[in-house]
């Protein structure tokens, strides 16, 4: 069966899920303060639903998912899920990203279920730094939630830190001993301006940091493609550090884009920065077969656009990143 390509010529392989829109921290950047508006479950998209709609995309060629929020793990029985979309047999790479509070208590079961890869959000190895962006204090629970991932063997792992100028930046350097330590694979992310959070987030520029890293550490660019997302790596001589650098704002990757979003209402996004989207709910509960879901899989991959504008038009998105699937 023929790929999905765009308009602009890239191969979509990569589907981000979105499982809930509920996360249990309230970080400074995604979700307003006394957010409540939570869509009700009836909108919800089933498992059967979702299965059978990722088992479309999987015959299309879309054969990496991650699941992601929200928090995926507010989502109940979600290994149950993990486990019917790696057993679909285009499906070959399935990850998670979360925020580790609930992750002790799922770890062997997410691996059980042949999850592979983790991503764990982590902006700060301080209590009182962790509380003040996150909006709760559950420090502990994270890093129990991580080190039990890492116990698991989920590999890699990598660290998604959201640099925020003047709030965890001063962390930095800590984070990358933290991650070497461990063997984690940081990344340092620049806040979108999604909603009004991530409108408002302290931007820090990356470039300077990247130059800054490289000279401390020594490091040299990673030229060797590590994953096949839109992070530029460094590394050390003896490959034991890795330092990825998400850069939405100040460098865009918008050119090499493989990935749309499904968030947990059926609503496919083609782009994070973009109000382009198609909705899946109707025809998965109108009696849709499987080739009408096929054409309206394609028909909405013509939609997706070049590239954002976060920088041209800053105030265009007005929902934030926990609607849409980080
Ligand atoms: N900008 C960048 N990343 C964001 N996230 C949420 N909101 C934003 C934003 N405004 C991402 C971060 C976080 C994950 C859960 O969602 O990567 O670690
Ligand atoms: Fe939750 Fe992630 Fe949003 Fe923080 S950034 S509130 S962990 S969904």
């Amino acid at each position: 069966m023929p790929a999905l390509i765009d308009r602009f010529s890239r191969r979509i392989d990569y589907l981000r899920l979105s499982v809930t829109d509920r996360c249990d921290l309230r970080c400074t950047y995604c979700i307003p303060e006394g957010f409540k508006d939570f869509e009700e479950p009836s909108h919800w998209l089933t498992f059967d639903e979702i299965e059978r709609l990722i088992g479309v995309f999987s015959r299309l060629g879309v054969s990496r998912i991650r699941l992601t929020g929200g928090e995926p793990l507010l989502r109940k029985n979600l290994p149950q899920l993990a486990a019917r979309l790696t057993a679909l047999p285009g499906v070959d790479d399935l990850s998670l990203s979360t925020n580790a509070t609930q992750l002790a208590r799922h770890a062997d079961e997410l691996k059980a279920a042949g999850v592979r890869r983790l991503n764990v959000s982590l902006d700060s190895l301080s209590r009182e730094c962790f509380s003040s962006i996150a909006g709760k204090d559950s420090f502990e629970r994270v890093m129990e939630g991580l080190l039990a991932g890492k116990r698991a063997g989920f590999s890699p792992i990598k660290i998604n830190m959201v640099a925020l100028k003047g709030r965890n930046d001063h962390e930095i350097n800590r984070m990358v001993d933290f991650c070497r330590e461990h063997g984690f694979i940081l990344r340092l992310i620049e806040a979108m301006p999604m909603g009004e959070t991530g409108r408002n987030a302290e931007y820090l520029d990356l470039q300077p940091v990247a130059d800054r890293l490289k000279h401390e550490y020594g490091l040299v660019d990673q030229t060797l493609p590590l994953g096949a997302g839109p992070a530029r790596y460094l590394r050390s001589g003896d490959g034991r550090l890795n330092i990825g650098f998400i850069t939405p704002i100040s460098q865009h990757f918008c050119a090499t884009c493989n990935r749309v979003r499904l968030s947990v209402d059926g609503t496919l996004y083609m782009c994070l920065g973009q109000e382009e989207r198609f909705e899946f709910r109707p025809l998965l509960r109108g009696g849709a077969t499987d080739a009408e879901l096929e054409a309206a899989i394609r028909e909405a991959i013509e939609l997706k656009p070049e590239r954002h504008e976060f920088t041209e038009q800053p105030k265009k998105i007005v929902r934030f990143m926990s609607m849409t699937g980080g």
